[in-house]
C-alpha cells in the first residue's frame, strides 16, 4: 500500500480583501501519495495557484485540514512552517525566482544554508544537483548569464537541495519556449522516476501529458480527477538527453 503523502480535508480559502470576500478554494478534498506525478489544470482564476501556495505551505487554509506526511500543518507558525518547507517541499516558480548576483551553485546552496549544513557539504551536494540538471560547467555564471530553461533548470535544482519528498511547480513552463518545456517536465518525469512525487500546475495539454494524473479545477472545486493512462515517456519528444550533456 503507497503512502499517503498529501490529504485535504474539506478546505476552502476565502481571500478577504475588506469589503470582498473571494473564494479561493471550495471544500476541497484530495489525497495525493508519494511517487505521484500529478498535474492541476483549469482556467485562469479556478484555485490552482491557491492550492499550490497551501500545499507548499506558502499559505494557509481559512477552514479545513491539510496533513503532508502525516502531520496536520494546516494551522502551524510561520517558524514551523519555514521548517517543514525547508524540509519536505521544493517549490518551482514561473518566473524562477532566483537570486540575481550570485552565482548558480550559491543559489543552490542557499536551502541547505538553512537547514545548517556545513559549507563542503553544500558545495558536493549543490555541483551533483547542477551535473544532474545538465549545468556542471556552468556552476559558477550569474542567472542573468543563463537562457530561460537553463534558469528553471537551476531552480530545480535547489528546490531539490535538501532531497524533499515533494516538488511542487506552477506553471514552470509558462516562460518558456516549447523545447525547454520539453525538457523541464523529461526533467520532472525522470525525478518521479527515482521516487519524489511531483504536482505541476499547468494550462497546457502537452505539458500535463506526461503526468500520470490529471485533476482539472473549476471555480475552487475539482471538477474532475483522472488518471492518464498513457503518460508521455521521455525522450519521445527528443533532445534531452543530447541537449543536456
Ligand atoms: N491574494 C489574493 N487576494 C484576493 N483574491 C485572490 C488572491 N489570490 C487569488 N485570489 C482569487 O482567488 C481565485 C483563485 O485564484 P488563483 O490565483 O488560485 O487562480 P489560478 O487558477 O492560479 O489562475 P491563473 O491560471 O490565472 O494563475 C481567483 O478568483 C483570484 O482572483
Ligand atoms: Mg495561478
Amino acid at each position: 500500500m503507497e503512502t499517503e503523502l498529501i490529504r485535504l480535508e474539506n478546505l476552502v480559502k476565502v481571500y478577504d480583501t475588506g469589503a470582498l470576500k473571494v473564494l479561493g478554494l471550495n471544500r476541497i478534498n484530495l489525497s495525493i501519495h508519494q511517487g505521484e506525478f500529478v498535474a492541476i489544470m483549469g482556467h485562469s482564476g479556478s484555485g490552482k495557484s491557491t492550492l499550490l501556495n497551501i500545499l507548499g505551505c506558502l499559505d494557509h487554509p481559512s477552514l479545513g485540514n491539510y496533513y503532508l506526511d502525516g502531520q496536520n500543518v494546516s494551522y502551524l507558525k510561520p517558524n514551523e512552517l519555514s521548517r517543514i518547507r525547508n524540509q519536505k517541499i521544493g517549490f518551482v516558480f514561473q518566473s524562477f525566482n532566483l537570486i540575481s548576483r550570485m552565482s548558480i551553485l550559491k543559489n543552490v546552496e542557499v536551502p541547505m544554508i538553512y537547514a545548517g549544513k556545513k559549507a563542503a557539504e553544500r558545495q558536493i551536494r549543490a555541483k551533483s544537483l547542477l551535473e544532474m540538471v545538465g549545468l556542471g560547467a556552468r556552476i559558477h555564471h550569474q542567472p542573468n548569464e543563463l537562457s530561460g530553461g537553463q534558469r528553471q533548470r537551476v531552480a530545480i535544482a535547489r528546490a531539490l537541495a535538501n532531497n524533499p519528498p515533494l516538488l511542487l511547480a506552477d506553471e514552470p513552463t509558462g516562460n518558456l519556449d516549447s523545447q525547454a518545456s520539453i525538457e523541464i517536465m523529461e526533467l520532472f518525469a525522470s525525478l518521479h522516476s527515482r521516487g519524489v512525487t511531483v504536482v505541476v500546475v499547468t494550462h497546457e495539454d502537452n505539458i500535463a501529458a506526461y503526468t500520470n494524473r490529471i485533476i482539472r479545477f473549476q471555480d475552487g472545486q475539482i471538477r474532475s480527477d483522472a488518471q492518464n493512462p498513457a503518460p508521455t515517456p521521455i525522450g519521445k519528444n527528443a533532445g534531452l538527453k543530447s541537449r543536456l550533456s
